[in-house]
């Protein structure tokens, strides 16, 4: 589909139009009750401005994604593992001739006139780790097979923890826990100056994705070309780059950042990926109920450091993903001990999405959680309807992880190291899966919530989550919004998943 970019009209023309209902047949389709973080009204804009405009196109059959993913997902389902390809994918969900059509004649009418950099890993620090902790890899160049999507470099100018220490610690530990006999890749997003999105990657993997539902949003992901100087002034990467099999990520955003339209269009190409046989993986955040950097939500949707209302994290409320939370070995605790949820440094962020409905595979174990052991907040400053998202799904150690950065050892803590720790994991299943002509695991949420799993993870029923000024939730036996379901037991993930089809 081509982009229907136009460059045609004034805003204040626009909100003119739309605002009113009696004149217009139009309906509102989304409206933001407050600038999004980061944002302030600076004042009217100049009326003889031109602004692009572009056209969201719904996509065909996009309401039965959920349905399409457990098809292939859920145990038992005769189609486990038949995972689609690009094509199909393209072929499902492409908008209809009908839709575009439309949406032409309409315009004749009308009056209009994954690393982000610079975030980057920093190879004296790879080499440095691998000599005192790798030396089992036995491999000269300790580094991943580098992907650059939309100009995407490993930038050596700025150094220290804030540059390096993500990509570092990712690397680090994700590398070593698959060992030599698997490939990592790492795909590095956005130039020097602007960076990159989460869709500018999804846009690289998938080329539909740049222009469907109106393409990326300008006030949340990149534009390219760059023409600044130094930046990447080449088209951006549509559909250039193929995806792995497991694909984590360590960063994110608040829902609240973000519109539920953007969410949900985003959220919908996890959907994709799964249908392809990827496993997508976020780290919750390290807040507890809070959001990122400790913004809590106020009544009117504002996010500020004093609210009150706890404030979800995305992408992992998107039913799609696989959310991971954080747990630690308890100080003087040895590792064969119950870990605790995380509360050194950093707190496992989970809760209830205000955006996205339930899934069923979770249902059971939030009802459960619900029923057994209801927290006692008010309802105004959490979703308590038990039919929304709940997240994280699993978990993994998230405190004292030794990481290079920058010529020295430095102690690291983190839901940003428990999900390429559990990434590392879950490869080696498909690892032995691949081995043994089975299909990758693709999306695992269904399969990790059905009963025959119910032993393959460390339940975790002690520490919480705080923040927005309360203790948070707790971790209590079963699925809760801490650590989800548990640590993952590497033996009982892969005998599991190999008597699976
Ligand atoms: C897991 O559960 C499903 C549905 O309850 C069942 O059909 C399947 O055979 C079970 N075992 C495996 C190894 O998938
Ligand atoms: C790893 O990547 C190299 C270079 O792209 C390729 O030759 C090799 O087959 C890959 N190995 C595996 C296990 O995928
Ligand atoms: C929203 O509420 C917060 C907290 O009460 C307040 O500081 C802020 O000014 C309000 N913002 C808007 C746009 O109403
Ligand atoms: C852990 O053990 C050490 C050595 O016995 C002791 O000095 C330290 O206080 C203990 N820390 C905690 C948190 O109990
Ligand atoms: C709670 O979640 C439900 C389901 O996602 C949603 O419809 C509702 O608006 C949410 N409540 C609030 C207060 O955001
Ligand atoms: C690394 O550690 C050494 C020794 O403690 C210290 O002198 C140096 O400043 C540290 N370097 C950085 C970049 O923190
Ligand atoms: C529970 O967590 C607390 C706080 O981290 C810790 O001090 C305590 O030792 C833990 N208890 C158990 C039984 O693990």
């Amino acid at each position: 589909m081509r982009s229907l970019l136009l460059p045609l009209v004034s805003l204040a023309l626009a909100v003119v139009s739309l605002a009113d209902p009696v004149i217009s047949p139009y309906v509102l389709h989304e409206k933001r009750s407050s600038a999004p973080q980061g944002w302030s009204r600076a004042g009217k804009h100049n009326s003889a401005a031109i602004i692009p405009l572009r056209f969201a196109i719904a996509q065909s059959n996009i309401e039965n994604i959920g349905e399409y993913l457990y098809d292939i997902s859920l145990p038992g389902s005769s189609n486990y593992g038949n995972h689609w390809t690009a094509a199909e994918i393209a072929a499902k969900f492409a908008p209809s001739h009908d839709s575009v059509d439309a949406i032409r004649s309409w315009l004749m009418q009308s009056t209009f006139a994954v690393e982000y950099t610079p975030e980057a890993y920093l190879q004296s620090d790879m080499d440095l780790f691998a000599e005192k902790y790798a030396n089992i890899l036995n491999s000269a160049q300790f580094a991943p097979n580098t992907i650059s999507i939309d100009g995407g470099i490993i930038q050596t100018t700025n150094k220290g923890f804030a540059d390096n220490g993500e990509s570092n610690l990712d690397l680090q530990y994700g590398m070593t826990l698959v060992t030599s006999k698997q490939n990592v890749t790492m795909y590095q997003v956005g130039d020097i100056n602007i960076g990159a999105s989460f869709n500018n990657f999804l846009d690289a993997i998938d080329g539909s994705y740049c222009t469907f539902e109106g393409g990326d949003d300008p006030s949340q992901d990149s534009m390219y070309p760059d023409t600044q100087p130094g930046g990447y002034d080449k088209p951006q990467d549509c559909g250039t780059v193929k995806p792995a099999n497991v694909i984590t990520t360590s960063y994110g955003y608040n829902e609240a950042d973000i519109t539920p339209f953007y969410a949900a269009r985003q959220c919908a190409e996890y959907a994709k990926l799964g249908l392809m046989g990827v496993t997508v993986l976020y780290s919750s955040g390290d807040n507890g109920v809070a959001g990122n950097a400790g913004f809590c939500l106020n009544p009117n949707g504002t996010e500020t450091p004093g609210g009150k209302v706890f404030n979800p994290t995305f992408p992992g409320t998107c039913p799609y993903v696989t959310s991971v939370g954080a747990t630690q070995v308890s100080p003087n605790s040895s590792v064969l001990e119950p870990e605790s949820a995380c509360e050194q440094v950093i707190y496992s962020s989970g809760g209830f999405s205000n955006y996205f409905a339930i899934p069923d595979y979770q249902k059971d174990a939030v009802a459960s959680y619900l029923k057994n052991y209801p927290p006692s907040y008010p309802d105004s400053i959490w979703n308590s309807t038990g039919t929304s998202r709940a997240f994280p799904d699993l978990s993994a150690n998230g405190a004292n992880y030794v990481v290079a950065i920058d010529g020295n050892f430095s102690l690291v803590y983190g839901t940003s190291a428990s999900s390429p720790v559990v990434g590392a994991i879950l490869t080696m299943v498909n690892d032995a899966r691949l081995a043994t002509n089975k299909k990758p695991i693709g999306f695992i949420n269904p399969t990790i919530y059905s009963s025959n799993f119910s032993d393959a993870f460390n339940d975790i029923t002690n520490g919480s989550n705080p923040g927005c000024g309360t203790l948070g939730f707790n971790s209590t036996p079963g699925w809760d919004p801490v650590t989800g379901l548990g640590t993952p037991r590497f033996p009982k993930l892969l005998e599991y998943w190999l008597q699976m089809p």
